[in-house]
Protein backbone atom coordinates (compact mmCIF):
# COMPACT_ATOMS: atom_id res chain seq x y z
CA UNK A 1 0.00 0.00 0.00
CA UNK A 2 1.45 3.42 -0.75
CA UNK A 3 0.94 6.66 0.72
CA UNK A 4 -0.96 8.45 -2.37
CA UNK A 5 -2.42 11.71 -1.91
CA UNK A 6 -4.90 13.11 -4.26
CA UNK A 7 -5.32 10.16 -7.18
CA UNK A 8 -8.06 7.91 -6.46
CA UNK A 9 -6.66 4.47 -4.92
CA UNK A 10 -7.37 1.16 -5.81
CA UNK A 11 -6.46 -2.45 -5.20
CA UNK A 12 -4.21 -2.39 -2.76
CA UNK A 13 -4.08 1.23 -2.24
CA UNK A 14 -7.24 1.24 -1.44
CA UNK A 15 -7.94 0.96 2.51
CA UNK A 16 -10.80 -0.58 5.16
CA UNK A 17 -13.75 -0.49 2.01
CA UNK A 18 -14.64 -3.76 1.68
CA UNK A 19 -17.77 -3.47 3.66
CA UNK A 20 -18.67 -0.45 1.78
CA UNK A 21 -18.24 -2.62 -2.07
CA UNK A 22 -20.19 -5.24 -0.66
CA UNK A 23 -23.11 -2.86 0.20
CA UNK A 24 -22.86 -1.45 -3.25
CA UNK A 25 -22.54 -4.51 -4.99
CA UNK A 26 -25.73 -5.58 -2.67
CA UNK A 27 -27.92 -2.74 -3.68
CA UNK A 28 -27.06 -2.79 -7.33
CA UNK A 29 -27.84 -6.52 -7.56
CA UNK A 30 -30.78 -5.65 -5.21
CA UNK A 31 -31.66 -3.71 -9.31
CA UNK A 32 -31.75 -0.39 -7.09
CA UNK A 33 -29.56 2.59 -8.48
CA UNK A 34 -27.65 4.34 -6.23
CA UNK A 35 -26.98 8.41 -5.57
CA UNK A 36 -23.50 8.16 -3.18
CA UNK A 37 -23.25 11.25 -1.32
CA UNK A 38 -20.22 12.37 0.54
CA UNK A 39 -18.04 15.07 0.64
CA UNK A 40 -14.77 15.64 -1.30
CA UNK A 41 -12.07 13.85 -0.59
CA UNK A 42 -13.68 11.19 1.24
CA UNK A 43 -13.01 8.28 -1.25
CA UNK A 44 -16.07 8.79 -3.61
CA UNK A 45 -13.80 8.50 -6.69
CA UNK A 46 -11.84 5.53 -4.85
CA UNK A 47 -15.03 3.42 -4.39
CA UNK A 48 -16.20 3.92 -8.01
CA UNK A 49 -13.37 2.85 -9.99
CA UNK A 50 -12.61 0.02 -7.72
CA UNK A 51 -16.36 -0.84 -8.72
CA UNK A 52 -14.65 -1.01 -12.66
CA UNK A 53 -11.53 -2.62 -12.13
CA UNK A 54 -13.24 -5.27 -10.12
CA UNK A 55 -16.24 -5.84 -11.07
CA UNK A 56 -18.77 -8.61 -9.97
CA UNK A 57 -19.15 -11.81 -12.61
CA UNK A 58 -21.56 -10.55 -15.32
CA UNK A 59 -21.34 -6.83 -14.33
CA UNK A 60 -19.86 -4.47 -16.80
CA UNK A 61 -18.83 -1.20 -15.49
CA UNK A 62 -18.15 2.13 -17.61
CA UNK A 63 -17.18 5.17 -15.61
CA UNK A 64 -17.40 8.74 -16.26
CA UNK A 65 -16.52 12.27 -14.93
CA UNK A 66 -18.65 15.27 -15.54
CA UNK A 67 -17.10 17.77 -12.95
CA UNK A 68 -15.68 19.81 -16.17
CA UNK A 69 -19.03 19.59 -18.15
CA UNK A 70 -21.02 22.62 -18.33
CA UNK A 71 -24.19 21.05 -20.28
CA UNK A 72 -26.15 17.64 -21.27
CA UNK A 73 -24.21 17.50 -24.39
CA UNK A 74 -21.37 16.60 -21.87
CA UNK A 75 -22.77 13.92 -20.30
CA UNK A 76 -24.05 12.50 -23.62
CA UNK A 77 -20.87 12.50 -25.51
CA UNK A 78 -18.75 11.11 -21.97
CA UNK A 79 -21.47 8.06 -22.25
CA UNK A 80 -21.15 7.27 -25.63
CA UNK A 81 -17.27 7.77 -25.74
CA UNK A 82 -16.62 5.48 -23.02
CA UNK A 83 -18.94 2.47 -24.66
CA UNK A 84 -17.49 2.93 -28.28
CA UNK A 85 -13.99 3.08 -26.52
CA UNK A 86 -14.77 -0.13 -24.80
CA UNK A 87 -13.12 -3.58 -26.56
CA UNK A 88 -16.27 -5.07 -25.15
CA UNK A 89 -18.95 -2.96 -26.62
CA UNK A 90 -17.52 -1.49 -29.33
CA UNK A 91 -18.28 -4.18 -32.21
CA UNK A 92 -22.09 -4.40 -30.84
CA UNK A 93 -22.11 -0.82 -30.17
CA UNK A 94 -21.94 -0.12 -34.04
CA UNK A 95 -24.43 -2.59 -35.28
CA UNK A 96 -26.80 -0.03 -34.86
CA UNK A 97 -25.11 3.49 -36.97
CA UNK A 98 -25.80 6.32 -35.68
CA UNK A 99 -26.64 9.12 -37.52
CA UNK A 100 -25.31 12.57 -39.05
CA UNK A 101 -22.15 14.06 -37.52
CA UNK A 102 -21.62 11.27 -34.79
CA UNK A 103 -21.96 8.37 -36.89
CA UNK A 104 -19.13 9.75 -38.95
CA UNK A 105 -16.61 10.52 -35.24
CA UNK A 106 -17.53 7.09 -34.61
CA UNK A 107 -16.55 5.78 -37.89
CA UNK A 108 -13.08 7.73 -38.45
CA UNK A 109 -12.02 6.37 -34.66
CA UNK A 110 -13.34 3.02 -35.75
CA UNK A 111 -10.14 1.52 -36.42
CA UNK A 112 -7.74 3.16 -34.18
CA UNK A 113 -7.03 2.76 -30.48
CA UNK A 114 -9.12 5.04 -28.99
CA UNK A 115 -7.86 7.73 -26.73
CA UNK A 116 -11.59 8.18 -24.66
CA UNK A 117 -11.27 12.06 -24.05
CA UNK A 118 -10.23 12.62 -27.27
CA UNK A 119 -13.37 10.60 -28.85
CA UNK A 120 -15.00 12.69 -25.72
CA UNK A 121 -14.58 16.29 -27.38
CA UNK A 122 -15.02 15.22 -30.76
CA UNK A 123 -18.50 13.65 -29.91
CA UNK A 124 -18.95 16.62 -27.67
CA UNK A 125 -18.44 19.06 -30.65
CA UNK A 126 -20.64 16.47 -33.20
CA UNK A 127 -23.83 16.14 -30.49
CA UNK A 128 -23.82 20.21 -30.58
CA UNK A 129 -27.39 21.44 -29.72
CA UNK A 130 -29.13 17.69 -30.60
CA UNK A 131 -28.42 16.28 -27.52
CA UNK A 132 -31.50 15.22 -26.75
CA UNK A 133 -31.59 13.09 -30.31
CA UNK A 134 -28.06 11.97 -29.87
CA UNK A 135 -29.64 10.62 -26.28
CA UNK A 136 -32.26 8.86 -27.82
CA UNK A 137 -30.01 7.03 -29.68
CA UNK A 138 -27.73 5.98 -27.05
CA UNK A 139 -30.81 4.43 -24.94
CA UNK A 140 -32.21 2.03 -28.28
CA UNK A 141 -28.05 0.76 -28.09
CA UNK A 142 -28.07 0.50 -24.55
CA UNK A 143 -31.49 -2.03 -24.44
CA UNK A 144 -29.09 -4.33 -26.18
CA UNK A 145 -25.67 -3.28 -25.24
CA UNK A 146 -25.30 -6.08 -22.20
CA UNK A 147 -24.53 -9.67 -23.26
CA UNK A 148 -27.24 -12.18 -22.38
CA UNK A 149 -27.60 -11.95 -18.62
CA UNK A 150 -25.33 -9.41 -18.12
CA UNK A 151 -25.49 -5.86 -16.51
CA UNK A 152 -24.14 -2.55 -16.93
CA UNK A 153 -23.54 0.17 -14.59
CA UNK A 154 -22.79 3.34 -15.35
CA UNK A 155 -21.00 5.64 -13.01
CA UNK A 156 -21.42 8.89 -13.63
CA UNK A 157 -18.95 11.23 -10.94
CA UNK A 158 -19.30 14.69 -9.99
CA UNK A 159 -22.85 14.85 -11.50
CA UNK A 160 -23.92 17.61 -9.10
CA UNK A 161 -21.48 19.77 -10.24
CA UNK A 162 -22.59 19.80 -13.75
CA UNK A 163 -26.21 20.45 -13.19
CA UNK A 164 -25.26 23.31 -10.34
CA UNK A 165 -23.87 24.77 -13.15
CA UNK A 166 -26.54 24.13 -15.63
CA UNK A 167 -29.43 25.18 -13.07
CA UNK A 168 -27.44 29.01 -12.97
CA UNK A 169 -29.43 30.43 -16.19
CA UNK A 170 -32.93 29.75 -16.49
CA UNK A 171 -32.45 28.51 -20.61
CA UNK A 172 -30.26 25.87 -18.68
CA UNK A 173 -32.30 25.17 -16.15
CA UNK A 174 -34.94 23.77 -18.44
CA UNK A 175 -31.62 21.08 -20.00
CA UNK A 176 -31.12 20.25 -16.35
CA UNK A 177 -34.75 19.29 -15.93
CA UNK A 178 -34.46 17.59 -18.76
CA UNK A 179 -31.32 15.67 -18.30
CA UNK A 180 -32.31 14.20 -15.11
CA UNK A 181 -35.67 13.41 -16.53
CA UNK A 182 -33.52 11.33 -19.24
CA UNK A 183 -31.73 9.79 -16.62
CA UNK A 184 -34.90 8.92 -14.79
CA UNK A 185 -36.29 7.37 -17.54
CA UNK A 186 -33.34 5.14 -18.10
CA UNK A 187 -33.96 4.01 -14.68
CA UNK A 188 -37.48 3.65 -15.19
CA UNK A 189 -37.64 2.28 -18.92
CA UNK A 190 -39.08 -1.49 -18.90
CA UNK A 191 -36.43 -2.54 -21.87
CA UNK A 192 -33.18 -1.22 -19.86
CA UNK A 193 -34.86 -2.73 -16.33
CA UNK A 194 -32.77 -5.73 -14.81
CA UNK A 195 -29.43 -4.68 -17.92
CA UNK A 196 -28.41 -1.02 -16.72
CA UNK A 197 -27.88 0.61 -13.92
CA UNK A 198 -26.56 3.67 -12.39
CA UNK A 199 -24.74 5.38 -9.99
CA UNK A 200 -24.51 8.52 -9.94
CA UNK A 201 -22.44 10.72 -7.37
CA UNK A 202 -20.54 13.93 -6.21
CA UNK A 203 -19.61 16.23 -3.40
CA UNK A 204 -21.77 18.27 -3.24
CA UNK A 205 -25.54 17.19 -2.01
CA UNK A 206 -27.50 16.78 -5.20
CA UNK A 207 -30.74 16.71 -3.13
CA UNK A 208 -30.14 20.29 -1.95
CA UNK A 209 -28.97 21.61 -5.68
CA UNK A 210 -31.72 20.33 -6.55
CA UNK A 211 -34.42 20.92 -3.75
CA UNK A 212 -33.40 24.99 -4.28
CA UNK A 213 -34.77 24.39 -7.86
CA UNK A 214 -37.48 22.75 -6.92
CA UNK A 215 -36.59 19.47 -8.99
CA UNK A 216 -36.09 16.83 -5.54
CA UNK A 217 -39.18 14.70 -7.62
CA UNK A 218 -36.18 13.46 -10.44
CA UNK A 219 -34.53 11.66 -8.15
CA UNK A 220 -36.16 10.96 -5.52
CA UNK A 221 -36.27 7.06 -6.78
CA UNK A 222 -32.31 6.78 -6.22
CA UNK A 223 -31.25 4.49 -3.29
CA UNK A 224 -29.19 6.85 -1.22
CA UNK A 225 -25.72 5.37 -0.22
CA UNK A 226 -23.62 7.81 2.56
CA UNK A 227 -20.07 7.21 2.09
CA UNK A 228 -18.31 8.22 5.38
CA UNK A 229 -14.55 8.95 6.76
CA UNK A 230 -12.82 5.53 8.00
CA UNK A 231 -14.10 5.13 11.44
CA UNK A 232 -10.99 6.00 13.72
CA UNK A 233 -9.50 2.10 14.42
CA UNK A 234 -9.65 2.39 10.79
CA UNK A 235 -7.42 5.32 10.20
CA UNK A 236 -5.35 3.69 13.33
CA UNK A 237 -4.54 0.65 11.46
CA UNK A 238 -4.06 2.30 8.42
CA UNK A 239 -1.20 4.46 9.38
CA UNK A 240 0.05 1.17 11.22
CA UNK A 241 0.33 -0.41 7.74
CA UNK A 242 1.84 2.47 6.15
CA UNK A 243 4.56 2.78 8.67
CA UNK A 244 5.87 -0.87 7.80
CA UNK A 245 5.46 0.32 4.49
CA UNK A 246 7.84 2.35 4.35
CA UNK A 247 9.76 2.45 7.58
CA UNK A 248 7.90 4.64 9.63
CA UNK A 249 6.39 3.47 11.60
CA UNK A 250 4.54 5.63 14.30
CA UNK A 251 3.79 4.55 18.21
CA UNK A 252 0.71 4.26 19.39
CA UNK A 253 0.48 7.78 21.06
CA UNK A 254 1.48 9.98 18.27
CA UNK A 255 -1.47 8.23 16.16
CA UNK A 256 -3.71 8.54 18.70
CA UNK A 257 -1.97 12.55 19.16
CA UNK A 258 -2.68 12.73 15.24
CA UNK A 259 -6.38 11.51 14.85
CA UNK A 260 -7.70 13.68 17.93
CA UNK A 261 -5.92 16.53 16.04
CA UNK A 262 -8.15 15.66 12.85
CA UNK A 263 -10.91 14.52 14.68
CA UNK A 264 -12.99 13.32 11.35
CA UNK A 265 -10.14 10.88 10.04
CA UNK A 266 -11.00 11.80 6.38
CA UNK A 267 -9.02 9.14 4.44
CA UNK A 268 -7.08 12.08 2.24
CA UNK A 269 -6.43 14.30 6.11
CA UNK A 270 -4.82 10.58 7.39
CA UNK A 271 -2.66 10.45 4.21
CA UNK A 272 -1.32 14.07 3.92
CA UNK A 273 -0.86 14.05 7.82
CA UNK A 274 0.75 11.27 7.25
CA UNK A 275 3.04 12.40 4.66
CA UNK A 276 3.99 15.67 6.11
CA UNK A 277 5.46 13.73 9.05
CA UNK A 278 7.15 11.81 7.31
CA UNK A 279 8.89 14.75 5.17
CA UNK A 280 9.23 16.84 8.38
CA UNK A 281 10.89 13.82 10.31
CA UNK A 282 13.19 13.11 7.49
CA UNK A 283 11.68 9.59 7.63
CA UNK A 284 13.31 9.11 11.16
CA UNK A 285 10.59 8.24 13.72
CA UNK A 286 12.87 8.80 16.70
CA UNK A 287 12.61 12.63 15.34
CA UNK A 288 8.54 12.30 16.19
CA UNK A 289 7.36 13.91 19.23
CA UNK A 290 3.87 15.38 20.19
CA UNK A 291 5.62 19.13 19.24
CA UNK A 292 6.64 18.11 16.13
CA UNK A 293 3.02 16.37 15.43
CA UNK A 294 1.16 19.56 17.12
CA UNK A 295 3.49 21.71 14.64
CA UNK A 296 2.78 19.74 11.50
CA UNK A 297 -0.74 20.60 11.99
CA UNK A 298 -1.04 24.12 12.96
CA UNK A 299 1.93 25.15 10.55
CA UNK A 300 1.17 23.16 7.40
CA UNK A 301 -2.03 21.34 7.25
CA UNK A 302 -4.07 23.99 8.91
CA UNK A 303 -1.54 26.96 7.55
CA UNK A 304 -1.23 28.54 4.52
CA UNK A 305 0.52 25.57 2.57
CA UNK A 306 -3.13 23.54 3.38
CA UNK A 307 -4.84 26.08 1.31
CA UNK A 308 -4.37 24.30 -1.91
CA UNK A 309 -5.96 20.91 0.06
CA UNK A 310 -8.61 22.56 1.77
CA UNK A 311 -9.98 25.58 -0.67
CA UNK A 312 -12.07 23.25 -2.66
CA UNK A 313 -14.49 23.02 0.67
CA UNK A 314 -14.42 27.29 0.29
CA UNK A 315 -15.12 27.17 -3.51
CA UNK A 316 -18.16 24.56 -3.36
CA UNK A 317 -20.10 26.56 -1.23
CA UNK A 318 -19.57 28.81 -3.98
CA UNK A 319 -20.94 26.32 -6.81
CA UNK A 320 -23.60 25.05 -4.70
CA UNK A 321 -25.19 27.93 -2.89
CA UNK A 322 -26.74 31.49 -4.76
CA UNK A 323 -25.80 34.63 -3.16
CA UNK A 324 -27.45 34.98 -0.47
CA UNK A 325 -27.54 31.04 0.97
CA UNK A 326 -23.41 31.84 0.53
CA UNK A 327 -24.01 34.61 2.69
CA UNK A 328 -25.72 32.40 5.41
CA UNK A 329 -23.41 29.41 5.19
CA UNK A 330 -20.52 31.78 5.58
CA UNK A 331 -22.24 33.39 8.78
CA UNK A 332 -22.96 29.79 10.01
CA UNK A 333 -19.11 28.13 9.53
CA UNK A 334 -17.85 31.67 10.80
CA UNK A 335 -19.29 31.76 14.10
CA UNK A 336 -19.41 27.63 14.39
CA UNK A 337 -15.87 27.61 13.57
CA UNK A 338 -14.52 29.55 16.33
CA UNK A 339 -14.49 27.47 19.64
CA UNK A 340 -13.50 23.44 19.42
CA UNK A 341 -16.60 22.45 20.63
CA UNK A 342 -18.46 24.63 18.10
CA UNK A 343 -21.63 27.24 18.70
CA UNK A 344 -24.88 26.58 20.61
CA UNK A 345 -27.87 27.28 18.99
CA UNK A 346 -28.59 30.29 20.88
CA UNK A 347 -25.89 31.51 18.84
CA UNK A 348 -27.50 31.25 15.80
CA UNK A 349 -31.10 32.19 16.94
CA UNK A 350 -30.78 35.58 15.14
CA UNK A 351 -30.07 33.74 11.82
CA UNK A 352 -32.64 31.59 12.13
CA UNK A 353 -35.69 34.32 12.98
CA UNK A 354 -34.08 36.46 10.30
CA UNK A 355 -34.13 34.11 7.79
CA UNK A 356 -36.18 31.29 8.72
CA UNK A 357 -36.56 28.57 6.15
CA UNK A 358 -33.38 29.59 4.13
CA UNK A 359 -31.58 29.34 7.56
CA UNK A 360 -32.92 25.48 7.87
CA UNK A 361 -32.07 24.57 4.40
CA UNK A 362 -28.82 26.11 4.26
CA UNK A 363 -27.80 24.32 7.94
CA UNK A 364 -29.44 21.08 6.52
CA UNK A 365 -27.04 21.15 3.44
CA UNK A 366 -24.21 22.42 5.46
CA UNK A 367 -24.82 19.22 7.63
CA UNK A 368 -25.40 16.82 4.51
CA UNK A 369 -22.16 17.83 2.69
CA UNK A 370 -19.98 16.89 5.92
CA UNK A 371 -19.08 20.43 7.24
CA UNK A 372 -20.64 20.36 10.35
CA UNK A 373 -22.79 18.61 12.44
CA UNK A 374 -25.07 18.74 15.37
CA UNK A 375 -24.13 17.51 19.02
CA UNK A 376 -26.74 18.52 21.62
CA UNK A 377 -27.64 21.96 21.38
CA UNK A 378 -24.35 22.73 19.58
CA UNK A 379 -23.68 23.14 16.04
CA UNK A 380 -19.91 22.07 15.44
CA UNK A 381 -17.33 21.22 12.75
CA UNK A 382 -16.86 17.71 12.07
CA UNK A 383 -13.49 17.97 11.06
CA UNK A 384 -11.05 20.07 13.56
CA UNK A 385 -8.68 20.40 10.12
CA UNK A 386 -11.09 22.68 8.06
CA UNK A 387 -12.24 24.47 11.53
CA UNK A 388 -8.43 25.40 12.11
CA UNK A 389 -8.43 26.33 8.84
CA UNK A 390 -11.89 28.33 8.54
CA UNK A 391 -10.90 30.14 11.27
CA UNK A 392 -7.57 31.07 9.77
CA UNK A 393 -8.44 32.21 6.47
CA UNK A 394 -11.65 32.56 6.19
CA UNK A 395 -13.30 34.06 9.60
CA UNK A 396 -14.51 37.31 9.14
CA UNK A 397 -16.09 37.68 12.28
CA UNK A 398 -13.51 37.97 16.18
CA UNK A 399 -10.08 38.31 15.29
CA UNK A 400 -8.58 34.74 16.19
N1 LIG B 1 -9.98 3.90 0.91
C1 LIG B 1 -8.92 4.71 0.84
N2 LIG B 1 -7.68 4.26 1.16
C2 LIG B 1 -6.62 5.08 1.12
N3 LIG B 1 -6.69 6.38 0.77
C3 LIG B 1 -7.88 6.89 0.44
C4 LIG B 1 -9.05 6.08 0.44
N4 LIG B 1 -10.11 6.85 0.06
C5 LIG B 1 -9.61 8.08 -0.17
N5 LIG B 1 -8.28 8.12 0.05
C6 LIG B 1 -7.43 9.33 -0.03
O1 LIG B 1 -8.24 10.40 -0.48
C7 LIG B 1 -7.77 10.92 -1.72
C8 LIG B 1 -8.96 11.30 -2.59
O2 LIG B 1 -9.75 10.16 -2.90
P1 LIG B 1 -10.96 10.24 -3.94
O3 LIG B 1 -11.43 8.87 -4.16
O4 LIG B 1 -10.52 11.02 -5.13
O5 LIG B 1 -12.02 11.06 -3.10
P2 LIG B 1 -13.34 11.82 -3.58
O6 LIG B 1 -13.74 11.31 -4.92
O7 LIG B 1 -14.35 11.54 -2.51
O8 LIG B 1 -12.97 13.28 -3.60
C9 LIG B 1 -6.86 9.83 -2.29
O9 LIG B 1 -5.81 10.37 -3.06
C10 LIG B 1 -6.29 9.23 -1.02
O10 LIG B 1 -5.25 10.05 -0.52
MG1 LIG C 1 -14.02 12.39 -6.68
Amino acid sequence: MRNVIGQAVVGDDLYGRDYELARLWETLEQGEHILMLAPRRVGKTSLMLELRRAPRENWNVIYVDVERGDGPADFVAAVLAALAADRRYRSRFETIPFSGAVKDVLGRFQSVSVDVDVLRVELKGAIGREWDHAADQLQARLTNLPAAGANLLIIVDELPFLVSRMLRTAERKHDAEMLLSRLRHWRQAPELRGKVRTLVGGSIGLEGVLRRASLSGLINDLAPFHLDSWDRPTAVEFMKALGNGCDFRLDDASIARILDLLRDPVPYHVQLFFSTLRDACRNKPSRVSPEMIERCFEERLAGASGTAHLDHYAERLEIAFGEREHEMARDILGRACRREDGAGFAELEDLRQRSGQMYLSVLRDLEADGYVRHEGSRLKFRSNLLRKWWRKYHDRGVAP
